[in-house]
């Protein structure tokens, strides 16, 4: 306590009165190595779509995604993630075009490893795109989502992209068992390099609408939702069981989705775990920035970097982010 009359011995204010002095006692640091990039994969040659609820970020053909990725790199961003947006003609109830050899997801990594291959690149695995229903399995009768009958179908996808030469597989899925399957499988193909960034604690969040906008599975999905796989919003110790399961199933990185409103479950999960841990920034994370921003209520740059270092700060190693190449820029002006 300080007498009255007298100073304050602390003076927390010292430190942050000049720019040399906070640049020194700054604990966190955020750099283009800690983000993964996502695109958006379209059909075709020279094809370019924009995503409505999400200004600033484009749908792409391969050909100008092998473009963009040479962008990326030169930013030093270490890794791509993608996200085919499958035409409505491939889609069917048993999601078999996920694990076509030469569908949109395997030619695309394919063309980014011919072209880049320092760049890592990440795929989802996960049946959505892919499903008439728009759900991430296989259903039964009454529109439940299989798990074992899905593992097997989603097991076949992972194999398809680590053929193709993915660097790490990332199941966004959410069923039980899934990363020792593929762990197994992988194994067993002599894809031993292959990772596994296990979507682990997946919340059944509404701040995904936009991406389902962008891959195109909103209508699919219809009036449905996905409480019966994705975790309860208010949930926590469930997210440490789940990530957990995945580390001892075999997943080299786990994640956590979405972020901001999540930095309670990132911390529980670094500090228990100290493994690789990494955040999506999510669709509706990106598009309440952008919205913000666009009508000038909010600084655009400082709220996402902010947004960002308060995620690396939380325990995060690094982020998925539809910001990553904007944000990259910021850090090298
Ligand atoms: C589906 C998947 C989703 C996202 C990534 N993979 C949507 C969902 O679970 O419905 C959402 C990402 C985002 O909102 O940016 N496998």
């Amino acid at each position: 306590d300080t007498p009255r009359g007298a100073f304050p011995v602390t003076r927390m204010r010292r430190m942050r009165r000049d720019a040399f002095s906070r640049r020194l006692m700054r604990e966190t640091l955020l750099t283009p190595d800690d983000f993964i990039y996502p695109v958006f994969v379209l059909e075709g040659r020279g094809q370019r779509e924009a995503v409505p609820s999400m200004p600033g970020v484009e749908r792409l053909s391969v050909d100008l995604l092998v473009e963009e990725a040479r962008r990326i790199a030169a930013l030093g961003i270490p890794v791509m993630a993608l996200f085919p947006v499958t035409p409505p003609s491939a889609k069917s109830e048993d999601a078999r075009e996920a694990f076509n050899p030469d569908g949109l997801a395997q030619r695309a990594v394919r063309a980014l490893k011919d072209a880049l291959p320092e760049l890592g690149v990440v795929t989802d695995v996960a049946l959505d795109p892919f499903t008439t229903h728009g759900q991430d399995g296989l259903i039964d009768a009454s529109g439940y989502v299989l798990n074992d009958e899905t593992v097997e179908v989603l097991t076949r996808q992972a194999l398809s992209h680590a053929a193709a030469g993915a660097d790490v597989v990332a199941p966004s899925d959410m069923m039980d068992g899934r990363i020792g399957a593929i762990r197994a499988a992988l194994e067993e193909a002599g894809h031993i390099h292959t990772r596994i960034l296990a979507y682990s604690a997946k919340y059944a969040s509404s701040f995904y609408g936009p991406f389902r906008d962008a891959v195109g599975s909103a209508a699919n999905l219809g009036g449905g939702n996905k409480y019966s796989y994705q975790m309860d919003p208010a949930n926590s110790d469930e997210a440490l069981h789940e990530v957990a399961l995945d580390l001892r199933e075999g997943a080299d990185m786990v994640m956590i989705k979405p972020g901001l409103p999540y930095l309670d479950i990132v911390r529980r999960v670094k500090e228990r775990f100290g493994a690789p841990t990494f955040v999506y920034q999510v669709s509706g994370e990106y598009a309440m920035l952008k919205a913000a921003s666009q009508n000038g209520w909010l600084d655009e740059r400082a709220v996402v970097l902010e947004a960002l270092v308060s995620i690396k700060r939380a325990g995060a190693d690094g982020i998925l982010t539809y910001y990553a190449k904007d944000a990259a820029e910021w850090l090298s002006d």
